[in-house]
């Protein structure tokens, strides 16, 4: 057995590459996830997020590129890796007609050690549902339960694929204090999202993702922080007037200005010197707002930055 050195990381790959057909889905992926951190594939759907996370999951074999989770290996290691590793999919399919502890305690016996079945229910709030039937859960209840048979096996390692996609707000954020709980537990844990607020709520690092590539990575603070600017000026002007994004570039405190189809967003350091100077250019252009506001940076800011789209357009 060879140990793991206490800084290797939990999870690294390299290369990864995954084709469907002509579409290639994963293109050339490095990753490296430290242990006890929470590391984000941020990304718009399609970009290659399951498919690299279910690579890693040792649920898909990559066309190319080397994966090593805890220090182990797919092939090799399947038995030992599936005993550490928690996984939740993008979406899960669990008997309607089984009662919640039923589902958790049929998990259970998958593994070889971990939390009883009450604990686990307690962790994830569903002891009130112990014995409902999985079809009469909201949508909330039933993804805290897909969480609940990923962390079973009390694992070192947990994948979540989108884990609130479709969740209400207050869903959500029963979702993330749960996970919360996992990470102040000494928990790893690698999720996909297209949400970019999620990927800043709960990441400590994000990797950001377009076309199985990755494009940033960084904190979601240091992400922002390569924007070169705090706040992003966002407007449209009425009809289908040219504005001329050269002479908005050219405005005190604008670092960056980007002409996206009818919406023009202009990254700048100091808001309250650029909008006075901002009105009075469009006037001298003859132009009239549309919209306009003004928001601090964000990582969306820098997908839009990296790829000239938005996170949502896809
Ligand atoms: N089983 C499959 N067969 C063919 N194409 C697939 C399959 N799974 C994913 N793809 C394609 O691969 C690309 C990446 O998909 P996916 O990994 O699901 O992205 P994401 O999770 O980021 O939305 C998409 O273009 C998708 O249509
Ligand atoms: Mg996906």
């Amino acid at each position: 057995m060879t140990a793991l050195a206490p800084a290797a990381p939990a999870l690294v790959c390299r290369g990864l590459r995954k084709r469907y057909g002509s579409v290639v889905a994963v293109d050339l992926l490095d990753l490296e996830v430290r242990v006890g951190e929470c590391f984000g594939l941020l990304g718009p759907n399609g970009a290659g997020k399951t498919t690299t996370v279910e690579i890693l999951e040792g649920l898909l074999q990559p066309d190319e590129g080397e994966v090593e989770v805890l220090g182990l290996r797919w092939g090799t290691d399947d038995g030992a890796l599936r005993q550490r590793l928690g996984i939740q999919l993008q979406e899960t399919q669990l008997n309607e007609k089984l009662a919640v502890e039923e589902i958790v305690r049929l998990f259970r016996s998958f593994y070889r050690k971990g939390p009883s079945v009450g604990r686990v229910l307690e962790m994830v709030e569903l002891e009130s549902k112990r014995r409902s039937w999985v079809g009469k859960l909201s949508g909330g209840q039933k993804q805290r339960l897909a969480v609940a048979c990923a962390l079973v096996n009390d694992p070192d390692l947990l994948f979540l694929d989108e884990p609130t996609t479709g969740l209400d707000p207050q869903s959500r954020r029963q979702l993330w204090s749960l996970l919360d709980g996992f990470r102040a537990r000494g928990g790893t844990i690698l999720l996909t999202t297209h949400y970019m607020d999620e990927a800043q709520a709960l990441c400590d690092r994000v990797a950001i993702v377009d076309r199985g590539r990755v494009i940033a990575l960084g904190t979601p603070r240091e992400l922002v922080a390569s924007l070169g600017a705090e706040h992003v000026v966002e407007f449209a002007v009425d009809g289908h007037a040219e504005v001329s994004g050269d002479a908005l570039a050219g405005l005190p405190g604008v670092t960056a200005a980007r002409v996206d189809g009818g919406t023009i967003r202009l990254r700048v350091t100091e808001p309250h010197v650029v909008v006075p100077a901002l009105l009075a250019e469009l006037a001298r252009q003859g132009l009239k707002l549309a919209r306009f506001a003004v928001h601090q940076a964000t990582l969306e800011d820098v997908f839009v930055a990296h790829t000239g789209r938005n996170l949502r357009d896809e």
